[in-house]
This record gives structure tokens, C-alpha cells and sequence, in this order.
């Protein structure tokens, strides 16, 4: 089987929740946002190991955290940067050295399923790059100051979500040509770079926790225990 490794980003300040903590280390359902995340990757049988990428100041703090767990795929803990994109590269130049696909995914996707995991990781393995996305439901308004200023086609459109993923000498020539250019996602990166994109057939519900009405949404879902069922 490819050896697959896991770059959770859990390296941002949750400004848009605002919270005292960064969003990602808030309790919910009984556990902190990034362990139910974790946890779908460490139960995960096509994943061999983790690593994660957090705020400078919290290492020690998640380390022992996953140790008292009992977590067994995180290999290293590292300190993130000052972009997303950043705290990613770092990531990858910790990964061990023989991961051959690489998937990232953000910590503050609490929801994320084995059925996703699974149904990307099968077209990576065939296909080199892939992301989860889900189709653009409602109509798009283009809007400046208050106005609309056009109505956009939502046909072909998507939402890019995570995880999303690459063959590791694919994502690792995508951040060499990136260089200081900035990309919102691994997937921009990828395509900057030359490399040919699939989409996987994301869910609604592994939404990323972005602003406070998130929080509570993610902890009614979480409580239900919701992807039990996915
Ligand atoms: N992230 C990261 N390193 C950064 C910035 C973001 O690892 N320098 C991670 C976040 O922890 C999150 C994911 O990338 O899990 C998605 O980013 P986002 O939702 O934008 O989180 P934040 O940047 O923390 O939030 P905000 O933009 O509101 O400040
Ligand atoms: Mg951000």
C-alpha cells in the first residue's frame, strides 16, 4: 500500500471567531475542535502518519496532549507560519521520509468522514492530485458597496473544502515554483504549477469553522456524533 501522510494545518488564530484561543483548541462535544479532527485520520486504515502544524508557543502544549491521548500516526509536532500556506511547507518538510501521497487538511474541519478520506485517497492514487469540493447551491451575486453589480453563472462553479492532496514530489515541485507567491490552498498551488487537479465529490457538512455561529453548529453535529453515520 502508498505509505499516506496527513498535514493537519492547525497553525491559525481563528481571527474571524475571535475567540481567547485559537478556534481550533476550543472544547466541543468534550474535546478540543483539533482531536475530533485527528481522530478521523488516526482510525483511518489508509493513513500511516500525521503531522501537525501549530501556533508558535503551543507545541508542548498539543504534544502532551496527544501523548495523554494516546494518539500513535502524529510524528512531529511543528510550529506553523504566518500563512496557512507557510505552516503547511513546514509541515511537509517534516513528513518521514518514505510518504509517497501527501493529503492536508485544516484542523477547523471537525467533520470531515472516513467515506471522504477514502473517496479522495482512491483518486489520488490514480490520478496524482485531488481536492474535496462541493457545487455552488445558491445564486451568485457579484456585489460592490451594498450593490449588485452582477449576477455570475453558477454552472461549473465549486466550493474547494479539505482534504485535498498530491503525490508528495508533486506538492513538494508545487511549493518550490510557488516560492514567496501566495496560494489560498494546496489545489491553487498545484494548478499554478502545472499539474492537473481532480474534484472530488465533497459533503456540506465538513464545513470549516470560520466565524462563532460555526462553533455551535459544529457542536450539535459533533454531540450526535453525525459522521458515525457517513
Ligand atoms: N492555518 C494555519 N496556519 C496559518 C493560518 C491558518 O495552519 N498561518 C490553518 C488554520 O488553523 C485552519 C486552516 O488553516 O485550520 C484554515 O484557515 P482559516 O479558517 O482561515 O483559519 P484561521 O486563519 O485561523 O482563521 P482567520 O482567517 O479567521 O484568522
Ligand atoms: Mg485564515
Amino acid at each position: 500500500m502508498v505509505k499516506t501522510g496527513v498535514i493537519l494545518a492547525a497553525a491559525g488564530r481563528g481571527e474571524r471567531v475571535g475567540s481567547e484561543i485559537p478556534k481550533q483548541f476550543l472544547k466541543l462535544a468534550g474535546a478540543p475542535v483539533f482531536i475530533h479532527t485527528l481522530s478521523v485520520f488516526e482510525s483511518h486504515p489508509g493513513i500511516s502518519e500525521i503531522v501537525i502544524a501549530v501556533p508558535p508557543g503551543w507545541e508542548e502544549e498539543v504534544a502532551s496532549s496527544l501523548r495523554r491521548r494516546g494518539f500513535r500516526k502524529v510524528a512531529r509536532v511543528v510550529s506553523g507560519g504566518n500563512t496557512r500556506q507557510a505552516s503547511v511547507k513546514r509541515a511537509l518538510e517534516n513528513l518521514s521520509p518514505g510518504v509517497e501521497l501527501v493529503l492536508v487538511h485544516d484542523a477547523a474541519r471537525p467533520l470531515v468522514s472516513h467515506t471522504l478520506v477514502s473517496q479522495l485517497l482512491r483518486t489520488l492514487e490514480r490520478e496524482g492530485a485531488a481536492l474535496c469540493a462541493v457545487p455552488v447551491r445558491d445564486t451568485v451575486k457579484l456585489v460592490r458597496s451594498g450593490r449588485v453589480e452582477r449576477t455570475i453563472p453558477r454552472e461549473g462553479l465549486w466550493l474547494a473544502q479539505t482534504p485535498q492532496g498530491a503525490r508528495r514530489a508533486w506538492l513538494e515541485e508545487a511549493y518550490r515554483k510557488a516560492g514567496e507567491r501566495e496560494f489560498t490552498d494546496e489545489a491553487a498551488l498545484l494548478e499554478a504549477a502545472g499539474f492537473p487537479v481532480c474534484v472530488v465529490p465533497g459533503d456540506p457538512l465538513n464545513f470549516k469553522i470560520t466565524y462563532p455561529e460555526d462553533l455551535k453548529l459544529a457542536e450539535v453535529l459533533l454531540t450526535l456524533d453525525i459522521r458515525r453515520n457517513l
